[in-house]
């Protein structure tokens, strides 16, 4: 089987890591977030991802080369020279997705969290014949997705709005789809939206299936929720593997720890904290709701909570980092300095404290 997940898009929301880092490879829990899904696809037996791009393809390949071999996985690239949207990479990729199995193939969105029911989807594929399949989830504000409006017995969709101004429903696209090859025949070879224009005229075929996905979702191309999504996610770790999480009297809840970070005497941590590999966490440092990325520093007695510490930074003794202050790659706040959502661009120097939600530049 193969895949293709959709990697456009430059990740402003998310910035400023992604101006370091094209926003797939932005780490989440401790691994790129392109990462989690291939290691998905590669556990229901995909042998080929393509990623359809449209730009930087270099440093997305450079970095995935290395997975490529250790998971044993083929991945590719399809370059766009303008953006095709989220259905023409499709046809621009159509030689790559057909061969001779007349399989279906996975489609990604780059940027959503959740527990991969990949096997439940294609049995769910299979069991009702249509042309497409597409995973749904609730949210309680719908109008920022795709709403799909279906038969929750058979799952056969009758609507999909693509960001509806009314209210249609509360159960949206979750960005995850499994499409037969005959999809390839509608879509043409230019800018289109599966969402606004191939989704819809499939719905009005009847041929289109919505599953309900179990487990949790979430979209992460924004930092609040990217913190929110780590509570999910390591809630499920939990469940599921529980051994993966750290433990000790300093852990308060969920909480992951790269082997290689280093954690001093009479820190507490947690709940739903990530630390990074190559971290380093001095003694007495409180740490909760965060993300420490790889190479970060946080000295003694530093406070963080619901923020993002980006590589390599150093957060200064006794500094108080919260309210989603993210800091970029190589920023160096100062001992003692107070961040109020402070949004700091890579490779700043911060002396004096930040007192309400800014962008520093
Ligand atoms: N290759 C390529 N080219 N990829 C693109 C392009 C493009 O021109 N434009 C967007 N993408 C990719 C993005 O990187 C992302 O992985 C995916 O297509 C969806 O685009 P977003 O920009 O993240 O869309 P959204 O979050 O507003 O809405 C989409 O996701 C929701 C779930 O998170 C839609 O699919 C909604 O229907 C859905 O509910
Ligand atoms: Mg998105």
């Amino acid at each position: 089987m193969k895949a293709l997940i959709l990697v456009g898009g430059f990740g402003t929301r998310l910035r400023p890591l992604t101006l370091s880092m094209p926003k797939p490879l932005v780490d989440f829990a401790n691994k790129p977030m392109i990462l989690h899904q291939i290691e998905a696809l590669k556990d229901v037996g995909v042998t080929e991802v393509i990623l359809a791009i449209n730009y930087q393809p270099e440093i997305m390949l450079n970095f995935l080369k290395e997975f490529e071999k250790k998971l044993g996985i083929k991945i590719t690239c399809s370059q766009e020279t303008e953006p095709l949207g989220t259905a023409g990479p499709l046809a621009l990729a159509r030689d790559k997705l057909l061969d001779d199995s007349g399989d279906p193939f996975f489609v990604l969105n780059s940027d959503v969290i959740h527990e991969y029911p990949l096997h439940q989807m294609i049995d769910f594929h299979k069991s009702h014949g249509g042309q497409a399949s597409i995973m749904v989830t609730k949210v309680d504000e719908p109008s920022n997705y795709g709403v799909v409006v279906f038969d929750e017995t058979t799952g056969k969709v009758e609507k999909f709005v693509e960001k509806p101004k009314l209210f249609v429903g509360n159960k949206i696209n979750a960005g995850i789809y499994l499409l037969s090859p005959s999809v390839l025949d509608r879509i043409q070879l230019r800018p289109t939206s599966i969402e606004k224009e191939i989704f819809p005229s499939i719905a009005a075929e009847q041929k289109l299936y919505a599953m309900i996905l179990p487990g949790f979702w979430m979209d992460i191309g924004q930092p609040r929720d990217y913190i929110c999504g780590l509570r999910l996610y390591l809630d499920f770790l939990r469940r599921n593997s529980a051994s993966k999480l750290a433990s000790g009297l300093h852990i308060v809840g969920n909480v992951l720890v790269d082997e290689s970070a280093v954690i001093g005497n009479e820190c507490l941590i947690g709940p739903d904290v990530a630390i990074g590999p190559g971290c380093v966490i001095e003694s007495g440092v409180r740490l909760s709701r965060c993300t420490v990325m790889w190479g970060a520093r946080v000295k003694k007695h530093a406070c963080i909570s619901s923020s993002i510490v980006g590589w390599y930074s150093t957060v200064g003794r006794w500094a108080r980092i919260e309210n989603m202050t993210i800091l970029g790659e190589d920023v160096h706040v100062g001992d003692e300095v107070y961040s109020n959502g402070g949004v700091v661009l890579p490779h700043k120097e911060i002396k004096s404290s930040i007192l309400k939600p800014e962008i520093v530049m």
